[in-house]
């Protein structure tokens, strides 16, 4: 199993906030069953993407030097911050998912204006990159909000859900209508520590083979295999 989105790194963000910290989650997430981790540190807004990359990769080289249990296989990542004219700027490969031309995207949280599509295309037809959006779940309380997401939902970007939404009986209904529009590709738990925002990834996994089925887990878990190997995604909406 690969988690898609998690904030494991230590001393980077306001994820793992040490070693100790980053170990406890590493040790989790292999007890859970997952093997590879996807590291997401935010990439915020305006931040050098230099500074970011050696600041995420001191922070990764530190984690396989020190933390010697049994832990998942890290690729190193970003949670990418959408900003305005986020697309003029250079060398965005570089905070793609490593090995894949997949960049996990953060969108603004307030009102979405026309240049949050705009950068989204850009993203594929200047920089050929493809957008995950990070936790679309995040930016509805509704389904009846869907109508927000919905361009999001019909656009070439590949989508992440978080293991949250399927713990919470509200926002589960939200992630039954993404099912059913084609619009969850893979799953992220988008841990944080061990307390508040811990790592929920097999409950979610157990949520979804219960409420959905065991083939709509294994086509999750499927496509995130594809995605970390850049093989094309076949989404299939749930019934
Ligand atoms: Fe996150």
């Amino acid at each position: 199993m690969i988690d898609f989105h998690a904030h494991i790194l230590p001393g980077i963000d306001d994820g793992a906030a040490d070693l100790e910290e980053a170990r406890k989650l590493l040790v989790s997430q292999k007890q859970q069953g997952i093997e590879t981790v996807v590291a997401t540190p935010h990439c915020m807004m305006h931040a050098s993407i230099t500074d970011f990359i050696k600041a995420r990769d001191a922070a990764l080289e530190l984690v396989k030097r020190e933390i010697c249990e049994d832990i998942p296989k890290i690729i190193p990542a970003a949670e990418v911050q959408l900003h305005y004219g986020f697309t003029k700027r250079k060398h965005l490969e570089q905070l793609c998912i490593a090995g894949t031309n997949c960049i996990l995207v953060e969108l603004p949280y307030d009102f979405w204006n026309e240049w949050i599509y705009e950068e989204l295309y850009q993203l594929s037809a200047k920089h050929k990159l493809r957008p995950i959006i990070a936790h679309l779940d995040r930016y509805i309380t509704t389904t009846r909000n869907l109508k927000f997401v919905d361009k999001i939902i019909k656009s070439d970007a590949l989508i992440q859900v978080n293991a949250g939404a399927l713990l919470r009986f509200s926002s589960r209904s939200i992630v039954k209508a993404f099912l059913k529009r084609d619009a969850f590709t893979v799953l992220g738990s988008d841990c944080h520590n061990t307390q508040n925002r811990k790592c929920e990834f097999l409950k979610a996994c157990e949520m979804i083979k219960k409420k959905f089925g065991e083939d709509v887990l294994n086509q999750i878990l499927k496509n995130g295999e594809k995605v970390l190997q850049n093989k094309p995604i076949h989404r299939d909406a749930i019934e």
